[in-house]
């Protein structure tokens, strides 16, 4: 049965061309076996009317916060009566407002008052998806956690040119909702009785005393799956380089330097014959190369240039790989590149049959790094990859962690 039957949805349409879209996902949402609230903001019925929606979904479309017919205000009670509220499209005025927290007409003043998940299927030209303005609303957004993206895609946009900001297809959106419901009413408590283990952040690999090759990780992509392991039942063993994050409720944490000491906590946490673990997430950017001979005392600069060795560090995820027999632990890695979509996916499939993973998420470091959002692709064993698909760390996080769930028996 969908997570959707016996619900209500408020369905928030503002002005973009891919408003028409929204019909779709009033459709969809109805056939899964919910109730539809329609509201349109002033813009959106100049691309919809609202007779469309209301013969949709059998409901008066709401539009306007002061009609005086209605006694009460509309925005708390929609607010009250929805499960899930979720703008199709959004634009990127409403992302901008909705980062403010403004309650200056009917769609953002409920999205405020909203007691469940809210979602927001974005829509603009890729120049707009792409200005900085909009960059740092999505940060924001992402950082308060109230309002979750469904999308853009990459693809032809209205204007007839390509890129970022296409909108999500309506079923995307629809299973995004129920993933939403799902993970309201705690049932995705998929991983109970299971033992993961995840690795974090950067290593540092020591030159002298004082100073070490290292990378820019930040170590909130592997904190956050952690984060959400622990939420959906599991054991968690946290293996952290050197980040400056709070360790996650529920947690056992363990700190490490460099990718040498990173291996010995992984290889201790996953046991001998790796029986401990059921999963082991590689998140971790580790070196690949660190001092061949790292200096007992402080490096002084005494010529004009210095040439450090470097020596090769183990490869942690193709030794364990290595050493796996049969399909557990459920082994995941990162491949983190730069380059366009093409060149990302195809390193990433190399790393999946180099290190003998089941997947692999790829994705770009301009797009990742320092970041609260992410744009990933899965790539898997069998060479199939799911498409890139933009979101918050804690959402891939969850995608992840379906992954693993589903490979373990129980998703
Ligand atoms: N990894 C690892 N040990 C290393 C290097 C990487 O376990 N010494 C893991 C990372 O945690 C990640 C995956 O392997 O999950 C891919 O790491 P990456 O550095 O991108 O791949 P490399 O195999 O090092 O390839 P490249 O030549 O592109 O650096």
């Amino acid at each position: 049965m969908s997570a959707l039957a016996g619900k209500t949805v408020a369905l928030a349409v503002t002005g973009s061309i891919a408003a028409y879209k929204a019909v779709e996902v009033a459709r969809l949402c109805i056939k899964a076996g919910a109730k539809v609230l329609p509201l349109m903001t002033a813009s959106a019925q100049r691309f919809v009317g609202p007779l469309t929606l209301a013969g949709i979904t059998g409901e008066a479309v709401a539009t306007d916060m002061w009609d005086p017919s209605f006694s009460g205000e509309m925005h708390v009670s929609i607010a009250a009566r929805a499960d899930v509220i979720v703008i199709v499209p959004a634009t990127a005025d409403l992302l901008a407002r909705l980062a403010q927290g403004r309650a200056d007409d009917l769609v953002t003043a409920t999205v405020l008052c909203a007691r469940g998940p809210v979602l927001a299927a974005p829509a603009m030209h890729p120049r707009m998806w792409g200005h900085p303005a909009t960059r740092k609303n999505v940060e924001e957004l992402a950082a308060q956690g109230r309002v979750k993206l469904v999308g853009p895609v990459e693809g032809v946009v209205a204007s007839g040119e390509s890129g970022m900001g296409r909108m999500a297809e309506p079923a995307v959106i629809v299973e995004a909702i129920e993933g939403a419901l799902r993970a309201g009413t705690g049932t995705s408590r998929d991983l109970v009785g299971r033992r993961i283990v995840v690795t974090a952040g950067p290593t540092h690999e020591a030159i002298d005393p004082v100073r070490y090759l290292g990378n820019r990780s930040s170590g909130r992509m592997g904190f956050a799956i952690a984060a959400r392991a622990v939420a959906r039942g599991a054991s968690v063993t946290l293996i952290a380089g050197p980040v400056g994050l709070a360790t996650p409720d529920g947690i056992t944490r363990v700190d490490v330097e460099s990718a040498a000491e990173m291996q010995r906590a992984v290889d201790e946490a996953m046991g001998r014959d790796l029986g401990n673990a059921d999963a082991l997430v590689m998140a971790a950017a580790v070196a690949d190369f660190r001092a061949a001979h790292a200096s007992d005392t402080k490096i002084k600069k005494d010529g004009e240039a210095l040439a450090i060795a470097l020596a090769k560090n183990p490869d942690i995820l193709a030794a364990i790989g290595a050493r796996r027999t049969g399909k557990r632990p459920v082994l995941v890695g990162f491949a983190l590149e730069t380059g366009d979509d093409a060149l990302v996916l195809a390193y990433a499939k190399a790393k999946v049959a180099a290190k003998k993973v089941d997947f692999v998420i790829a994705n770009a470091a301009h797009e990742s790094l320092g970041h609260a959002t992410n744009r990933v692709a899965f790539v898997s064993s069998g060479g199939e990859a799911m498409p890139f698909a933009t979101g918050t760390k804690e959402d891939i996080a969850d995608r992840i962690l379906g992954e693993i769930a589903e490979r373990l028996g129980t998703g």
